[in-house]
């Protein structure tokens, strides 16, 4: 199999994954675990299935603590897309470090050379931007531009969304009893269409998007007072399970938006820069938002995030300061703007394309030959497995998620699980090599569990 990574993550598949502790985790990982979870609580899934301590990363590997290496399917939790410890995104922010690392929101010549890059490669008018530290504040700027632009206070986003945890950030999302009494009061959710779970279907059984247009049209009518400033989604729904839109989703919500006077705001935290093939998801539909929110992959580790809303209502904000202690700091700005160089000059958004074409056709086979995977779908290096007890019912399958995702950690494979739903987000940068021995891991995984389960 053709070589197609850049030169410096390149790395021969015979070398990884390494495995060389007979336990995993091992000793060195449980002694670490042992300290820090003594004080560190709240620990997400992927972590406490296999608690292992991470000490090193390059490209597309990690090392852990006992020396053994991974082939990196998580890219952290989607933020390192070009690999780990790019070269130039490292000494670019360095090269910051020693210079000037924060001098408030005044303009700095790489802060001005990130701006003038992101409104070179944004297909659309959205010129007018802030720079933050994290993705939900991001969300949070994205709300008040929204906010701003129209006048009006009201949200709607979508069954299982996620857009960060802070006030209304998560009132866009699933919530939980700890996030508070409720939804913040204006923010609604509709169901969205899942095309492998579909709530409204046509005679023929397909996915019927008009139905989902249609009940949101009667849902505004009824459930709210008419004052909705936007529509609030993420392109592919990532903490769901990698759940992509139909293709006429977004189109047919662009016009719907525009006949009633409402923004759509994109959440490509986790879709954007070069994910999917794209610099931004919205572009595989052709659909041009109001608001979008960039986060995760922007840094390639660095925490830098940002808002970009459209020229027509920049003036809007004009009265709304972005100043925060650290967003659009220099080593911030620095790290971007490497970021979105890197993509360019090392042609990532053909590799990242080039590798969703092998992963499709490897999970469509995966799903031919396994009967416990119900569905698969991705586009670029976003992807995802559903594994169900029966294909017919669609019973979510839990067990064998976790078991799959232990199994495969265990073998040398560093990814992310949710539930019954197996979800991979390897680096742009990857060997097609390496994603094969990734894929053969977790096809290893699958047939293990199958017939653990009798299957
Ligand atoms: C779509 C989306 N929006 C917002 C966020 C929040 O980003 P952060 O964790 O950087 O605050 C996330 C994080 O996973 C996300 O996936």
């Amino acid at each position: 199999m053709a070589s197609s990574a850049p030169a410096w993550a390149r790395i021969d598949p015979r070398d990884v994954p390494h495995i060389v502790t007979d336990t995993i985790p091992g000793p060195r990982s449980q002694a670490f675990n042992a300290r820090g979870m003594k004080y560190m609580v709240g620990y997400s899934s992927q972590v406490t299935l296999f608690p292992v301590v991470f000490e090193k990363g390059h490209g597309v590997t990690l090392t852990d603590v006992d020396g053994n290496v991974y082939i990196d399917f998580s890219s952290g939790i989607y933020v390192t897309t070009l690999g780990h410890c790019h070269p130039k995104v490292s000494e670019a922010v360095a090269l910051h470090a020693k210079n000037l690392m924060n001098c408030h929101d005044f303009n700095t010549p790489v802060k001005v050379a990130l701006l003038e890059k992101m409104a070179e490669i944004q297909p659309w008018d959205l010129t007018g931007m802030q720079l933050y530290d994290s993705g939900t504040t991001a969300v949070e700027a994205g709300l008040r531009a929204c906010r701003a632009a129209t006048g009006k206070n009201e949200f709607i986003s979508c069954f299982m969304d996620f857009h960060g945890k802070t006030g209304h950030a998560v009132s866009c999302g699933k919530m939980n009893p700890t996030n508070g009494g409720g939804r913040t009061q204006g923010f609604y959710m509709v169901p969205r269409p899942d095309p492998y779970r579909p709530m409204f279907t046509k005679a023929d059984g397909t996915i019927d998007t008009d139905a989902y247009l249609n009940f949101y049209d009667q849902f505004i009518t009824n459930a709210t007072t008419g004052q909705i400033a936007a529509f609030v989604l993420e392109p592919v729904q990532g903490w769901a399970g990698s759940i992509f839109p139909p293709d006429d989703f977004f189109p047919k919500l662009r016009a719907f938006c525009d006949e009633r006077g409402i923004l759509l705001m994109a959440d490509e935290v986790l879709t954007g820069m070069g994910r999917t093939g794209k610099y931004f998801c919205m572009e595989h539909w052709d659909t041009a938002p109001d608001v979008v929110t960039v986060g995760k992959g922007f840094g390639n580790g660095f925490p830098v995030t940002g808002m970009l809303v459209s020229d027509k209502y920049r003036d809007s904000l004009k009265g709304i300061s972005a100043s925060s202690s650290y967003g659009g700091n220099p080593m911030a700005c620095a790290a971007a703007l490497a970021s979105l160089e890197v993509i360019q000059e090392e042609g990532l958004l053909e590799n990242a394309t080039r590798l969703g074409e092998y992963f499709d056709q490897r999970l469509q086979q995966i799903k031919a030959d396994h009967p416990i995977v119900g569905d698969v779908r991705g586009k670029g290096c976003l992807l995802g497995v559903e594994l169900v007890k029966d294909r017919a019912t669609k019973e979510p399958f839990a067990e064998a998620g976790k078991l799959v995702y232990q199994r495969a950690f265990a073998k040398g494979l560093a990814w992310v699980p949710a539930g019954h739903i197996l979800r991979m987000s390897p680096p742009i940068v990857m060997d097609l090599p390496i994603a094969a021995k990734g894929m053969d891991i977790i096809e290893e995984a699958i047939a293990e569990v199958e017939r653990d389960f009798g299957y």
